[in-house]
């Protein structure tokens, strides 16, 4: 392939990218944002050092002391630029129905005609990277292929860590195959002779943009998370999931297929019979703490490994069963709360070749953050904390300043997790057993309960919510549901979402019966409810073995459960308590369903429901009905 010239910039195409469509497009895209080169990233170790190399030379990264943290950087952002932006994420539909009223809507054309002047010339003085990325196991009927153009060496080597990243992927994409284009720019060009700044981004516009229709996905002036490497939010969950839903409403009859924010577990019983489970929880609810769990002593011979931290992709097969890929290679997990307790294997994971962001760095040349005081019993005595300033318990007390910042992340590769199951690149993904729900509420919604069909699954998903921490001040403890953990994720209108759910469980259904099987069982959980002294009563962490053990009971027909008005519980006799001593009466009270709290607990699910009338399944209202009935004769 000849490497046509634009501009006088040379786009340098290697010969081996034979995709007319990816050419034009890359070309296409250097026109408008005016990069001083293009580079396209070949996915090798060569690659990587040499970029993390000048991401040294360049402030960005500061490289850990290699016989502490081998292979490890730091990185610390601009203090604007730290998490998602939510209130600046759009789903540019056609329609705005079809966005639905969880997400910001413009209209394409009014968004591509705000983007275009930003995106002209908004790579100036910098690189534009090819990133090509398969999310999923290369070349698996369940993945996907996309490109990042992006003027951030960061993000090539988060992408590297976080995707299957690489040359190997042009020979997956051939000639004539799809990609998702995924434009992202730090919203930051560079005059002539202006000197960079170490983490450069936008302070005051930023917009993360997806056309749903189209595939597209461009985003503006962050260099942060999700807000950058648009393999994660934006691709695998918000496009991904209309993609999925798209694909049910061909002529084919096929149900489509799922893309959600759920980790996928395999777990194995001392006999070496095992299961997947796929689990939905809201952002920092230890989605990542129980996709690597240790089973607690007395659950000797089990075992869990992890498939997936995050995100799922699920596609039912003609067999009846549903097959689970994790489209990501790699882990960004929130750091702070990470220790040895709540997650041993991930502590393990992070000894090496590791990227922190906005963690604080030791005196040593190592790194540090609120909850490592856990395991070594003792605060360090002096840090420099993620903004570059000297931190010193006596400063955090009298200041409250935090070493680390609360959304401090580390990138990691997953093959760093030393419980990593052996299937998680299998391309035939792993058929899942069980889905898993759960919010973090204090009161009102049991340990654990067994939907007695999918309906009744799909109405507890629909209507999980997590309690507001004190974060904003005067809304502690207002229950924000967030149906599926996919409020900020869910590409496309919320209720059409729970009705395609329902379709692919009445579909699979179908298939699953002719084939002999079931459908995976639902489970709704909450390991957040707190006794009258305001602490956690369920231990949580390894000790959530407990409930996954008595959800395979189930699945095997060995616990029969008690059913209550919200499925199907758990009595105390039927959870396995080796090793721990947790009371009936403790038990009772992270499992009582109180009458009086499920009569505000359905005014609030009315709310939530009125929010999102339009095209709401008659299904989930039936369901409701059905719970108010059971709630007033109980
Ligand atoms: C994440 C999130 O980063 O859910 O995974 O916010
Ligand atoms: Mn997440």
């Amino acid at each position: 392939m000849n490497s046509p010239v634009m501009q006088g910039l040379n786009l340098n195409t290697p010969t081996y990218v034979k995709n007319a469509k990816l050419v034009a497009w890359v070309a296409e895209m250097a026109a408008l944002c005016k990069p001083t080169s293009v580079y396209w990233c070949d996915g090798s170790q060569e690659e990587y050092d040499r970029l993390c190399a000048e991401l040294v030379a360049a402030g960005t990264f500061k490289k850990l002391n290699p016989s502490k943290r081998p292979g490890s950087f730091l990185a610390c952002s601009d203090p604007s630029d730290v998490a998602r932006v939510e209130d600046r994420t759009f789903i540019c539909s056609a329609q705005k129905e079809d966005a639905g009223p969880t997400n910001n809507w413009i209209a394409p054309a009014e968004m591509r005609a705000t983007l275009q002047p930003l995106f002209d010339g908004c790579m100036a003085g910098r690189t534009m990277y090819v990133v090509p990325f398969s999310m999923g196991p290369l070349g698996s009927h369940i993945s996907h292929i996309g490109i990042e153009l992006t003027d951030s060496a960061y993000v090539a080597v988060n992408q590297k860590l976080m995707t299957r990243m690489g040359q190997a992927v042009y020979d997956v994409l051939g000639a004539e195959g799809e990609f998702v284009p995924c434009m992202h720019t730090v919203g930051a060009p560079l005059n002539a002779g202006q000197k960079d700044s170490a983490w450069p981004c936008n302070p005051s516009t930023k917009y993360i943009v997806h056309y749903p229709e189209t595939h597209e996905i461009w985003s503006y002036g962050s260099g942060y998370g999700g807000n950058a490497l648009l393999g994660k939010k934006c691709f695998a969950l918000r496009i991904a999931s209309k993609m999925g839903k798209a694909a049910s409403e061909g002529p084919s009859g096929s149900p489509g297929w799922l893309a959600e924010h759920m980790l996928i577990l395999g777990v194995t019983n001392p006999q070496g019979k095992k299961y997947h489970v796929a689990a939905a929880f809201p952002s920092a609810c230890g989605k990542t703490n129980f996709s690597m769990l240790v089973p607690p002593q007395g659950f000797e011979g089990w075992k869990v490994t992890t498939i997936g931290d995050d995100i799922a992709w699920i596609k039912p097969n003609a067999d009846g069963k549903m097959y689970a890929i994790n489209p990501e290679a790699g882990y960004f997990g929130v750091a702070p709360g990470t220790n040895f307790h709540t997650n041993p294997n991930c502590m393990a994971s992070l000894d090496k070749n590791v990227i922190y962001t906005n963690v604080a760095l030791t005196d040593d040349g190592d790194i540090w953050w609120e909850g490592m005081e856990k395991d070594s019993g003792k605060l360090p005595e002096h840090l420099i904390d993620w903004q570059g300033k000297d931190w010193t318990p006596q400063i955090a007390k009298e200041t409250g300043a935090k070493a680390a910042h609360p959304n401090a992340r580390f990138t990691v590769s997953a093959t760093n997790n030393p419980a990593l199951d052996p299937a998680w690149d299998d391309p035939a993904g792993v058929a899942i057993d069980a889905f898993m729900f759960g919010g973090r509420r204090s009161t009102t919604v049991p340990l654990v309960t067994q939907a007695r069909s999918w309906t009744e699954g799909v109405y507890m998903a629909a209507t999980m919510g997590s309690e507001t921490t004190a974060a904003a001040a005067g809304t502690q403890g207002v229950v924000r549901r967030d149906p599926f953990a996919m409020l900020p994720f869910c590409g496309y209108n919320m209720s059409d979402y729970f009705q395609h759910w329902l379709d692919i469980g009445k579909k699979v259904e179908v298939q699953a019966q002719a084939a002999g099987h079931k459908l995976p069982g639902m489970f709704c959980v909450n390991w957040f409810r707190k006794g009258t002294d305001g602490k956690f009563v369920w231990p949580g962490y390894g000790d959530n073995m407990r409930v996954l053990k008595w959800m395979i009971d189930r699945l095997e027909g060995k616990a029969e459960g008690e059913e209550t008005l919200f499925g199907v519980a758990p009595k105390y006799a039927e959870i396995t308590w080796n090793g721990i001593s947790f009371s009936a009466d403790q038990f009772k009270t992270v499992t009582s369903i109180d009458k009086a709290a499920w009569v505000e607990e359905l005014k609030l699910h009315n709310t939530h429901f009125e929010q999102l009338a339009y095209h709401m399944p008659k299904a989930l209202l039936d369901n409701k009905a059905l719970l108010e009935s059971r709630l007033a004769a109980a």
